[in-house]
C-alpha cells in the first residue's frame, strides 16, 4: 500500500507544496482532491520559482503522474495558462497530466455570483480569493453544476449551460448587477477549451485503483487547510470543499483503507489569510516581525497575511479529525532570530473546539512563554545541528499536541529540510 495524505494542519499555506514536491520523489503518482485555482503552493528548484494552482506539486518531478481528482473544481482558462506557464519552464504536463471527468467546471458567472455575496452589506465578507470556487461547489450541491464529460457532449452541455447560465441572470437582475457577460462566447470558448484539455480527460478514480492494484504508490496533496475545511473549519470562515484527510476519498474517489498515513504540514508558527477568528494573531509588531522575515503575503491574491504563535489546541484538534501520523513543522527559520517564543497550549474558557466563530473569537489563549535560539538554522538538514532551544522547541511542540513531528522544514528549497530517522514519517516516505 503505503500511500499517503499530505494537508494543511491549519489555514493553508502551511508549505504544502514544498513538502509534497520533496516526498514526490518517492511517489509514482501525486493527486490533488479538492480546491480549485484559490490554492498557491510555493515550489523552489534552485533557481527557479513555481506556484502551482491548479495541477498538483508532483508534477515538477519527471514521470510522476499528476491528477485533478473529481473533488477539484477546474477554470479551464486557468488550468490552461497554468499548464503552459509550466510547458515553457520545461516540464512535460501532457504526458504527466490527467483531469477528472467527473470534476466540476468554474464560469466566469461563478466569479460575478462570488462578488455578490461577498458584498452584501447585510452579510460579513469571509475575504475568498475571487476565484468562483464557492459559487461552483454550490453549484456542484445543488445538483446543477457542469461537470468537464459533459462538455464533450455537445447538446446535452449547451442545454444545462443555458439553463444554468438563465439562473445566473436573473440572480444579476434581482440584485441589481449590471456586469456584461457574453453568455454565448462563454459557451463556445468553453467548448473548445474542452478540446484542447481532452487527451488528459478521463475517469481518475479508475486511473488511481488501477495504479494502486499494480503497487504504484500515491500521495494525495491537499489544498488549504483543515481550519478552512467546510465542515470541520472556522465555518462560515472556511473555502467551500473537505480540506481534511477525509476529502481525500471522496475527492479522489478512493477508499479509506487506500490511505497508510495521514502526514499534518504546519507552520512553526500561525498564519491566517482573509477574515474569521484566529485565536493567537498578533496585531502588533511582533506579527509585522513574523511577516516580514517569512514573507508573509498570499501567494495568489498577494495579501498581507495574518500572523500569530503556534496553536496547540488547535493543532490537537485537527490531529483528532484528520489522525494525523506525524507532523511536518515549516518555517522554522523564520524564527530564529526571536529572544522569546510564545506557544498556546490551551484556551481558559474551554477544552473543546468552540463550532461558532463567535466561540472562537471569544477564547482566551493561555501562553506558554519558550527561549528563543537566536541563532541561523536556514538550510539546516541534520536534526544534530539545530541549536538546543529550537530542539527543544519542536520537542514542546510534539509533546504538547501528541503527535512526533517527523519532519522540519529549515527552508524553501528541497534539500532544507530535516527527516527524522526511525520516525514514522520516515517509514512512511
Ligand atoms: P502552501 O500553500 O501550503 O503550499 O504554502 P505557500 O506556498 O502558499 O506558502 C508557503 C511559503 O513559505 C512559500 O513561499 C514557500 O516557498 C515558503 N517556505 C516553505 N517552507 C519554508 C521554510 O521552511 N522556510 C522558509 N523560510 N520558507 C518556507
Ligand atoms: P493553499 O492551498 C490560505 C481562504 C481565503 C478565504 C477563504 C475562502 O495555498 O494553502 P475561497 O476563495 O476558497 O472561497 O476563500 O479561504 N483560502 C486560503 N487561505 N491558503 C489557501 O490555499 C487558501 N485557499 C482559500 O483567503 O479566507
Ligand atoms: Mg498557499
Amino acid at each position: 500500500m503505503g500511500n499517503i495524505v499530505v494537508l494543511g494542519a491549519q489555514w493553508g499555506d502551511e508549505g504544502k507544496g514544498k513538502v509534497v514536491d520533496l516526498f514526490s520523489e518517492k511517489f509514482s503518482v501525486v493527486a490533488r482532491y479538492q480546491g480549485g485555482h484559490n490554492a498557491g503552493h510555493t515550489v523552489f528548484i534552485g533557481s527557479q520559482k513555481f506556484v502551482l494552482k491548479l495541477i498538483p506539486s508532483g508534477i515538477l518531478r519527471p514521470g510522476v503522474q499528476a491528477v485533478i481528482g473529481n473533488g477539484v473544481v477546474v477554470d479551464p482558462a486557468a488550468l490552461l495558462e497554468e499548464m503552459e506557464t509550466l510547458e515553457r519552464a520545461g516540464v512535460n504536463v501532457r504526458e504527466q497530466l490527467a483531469i477528472s471527468n467527473r470534476a466540476h467546471v468554474i464560469f466566469p458567472f461563478h466569479r460575478i455570483v462570488e462578488k455578490m455575496s461577498e458584498g452584501r452589506q447585510d452579510r460579513v465578507p469571509i475575504g475568498t480569493t475571487s476565484r468562483g470556487i464557492g459559487p461552483c461547489y454550490e453549484d456542484k450541491i445543488g445538483r446543477r453544476g457542469i461537470r468537464i464529460a459533459d462538455m464533450y457532449e455537445p447538446e446535452a452541455f449547451c442545454a444545462m449551460y443555458a439553463a444554468l447560465a438563465e439562473d445566473k441572470q436573473l440572480l444579476a437582475q434581482t440584485f441589481d448587477i449590471h456586469e456584461a457577460i457574453d453568455y454565448e462566447k462563454i459557451r463556445d470558448e468553453y467548448l473548445r477549451f474542452a478540446e484542447r484539455i481532452r487527451p488528459m480527460v478521463c475517469d481518475t478514480a479508475q486511473l488511481l485503483h488501477d495504479a494502486m492494484q499494480a503497487g504504484r504508490r500515491v500521495l494525495f496533496e491537499g489544498a488549504q487547510g483543515s481550519m478552512l475545511d467546510v465542515d470541520n473549519g472556522t465555518y462560515p470562515f472556511v473555502t467551500s470543499s473537505s480540506a481534511t484527510a477525509g476529502g481525500a476519498c471522496t475527492g479522489a474517489g478512493i477508499p479509506p483503507t487506500a490511505i497508510e498515513g495521514v502526514i499534518g504540514v504546519s507552520k512553526a508558527y500561525t498564519t491566517r489569510v482573509g477574515s474569521g477568528p484566529f485565536p493567537t494573531e498578533l496585531l502588533g509588531e511582533v506579527g509585522e516581525r513574523i511577516r516580514r522575515a517569512g514573507n508573509e503575503f498570499g501567494a495568489v491574491t498577494g495579501r498581507p497575511r495574518r500572523c500569530g504563535w503556534f496553536d496547540v489546541p488547535l493543532l490537537r484538534y485537527t490531529t483528532m479529525i484528520n489522525g494525523f501520523s506525524s507532523l511536518v513543522i515549516t518555517k522554522l527559520d523564520v524564527l530564529d532570530q526571536f529572544d522569546e517564543i510564545l506557544v498556546c497550549t490551551e484556551y481558559r474558557n474551554t477544552k473543546a473546539m468552540p463550532a461558532t466563530f463567535r466561540g472562537l473569537e471569544a477564547v482566551e489563549p493561555v501562553y506558554e512563554k519558550l527561549p528563543g535560539w537566536k541563532s541561523e538554522t536556514r538550510g539546516l538538514t541534520r536534526h544534530a545541528d539545530l541549536p538546543p532551544r529550537a530542539r527543544d522547541y519542536l520537542r514542546f511542540l510534539s509533546e504538547r499536541t501528541g503527535v512526533e513531528v517527523g519532519c522540519i522544514s529549515t527552508g524553501p528549497e528541497r534539500d532544507e529540510t530535516i527527516l527524522i530517522e526511525g520516525s514514522r514519517l520516515a517509514q512512511l516516505v
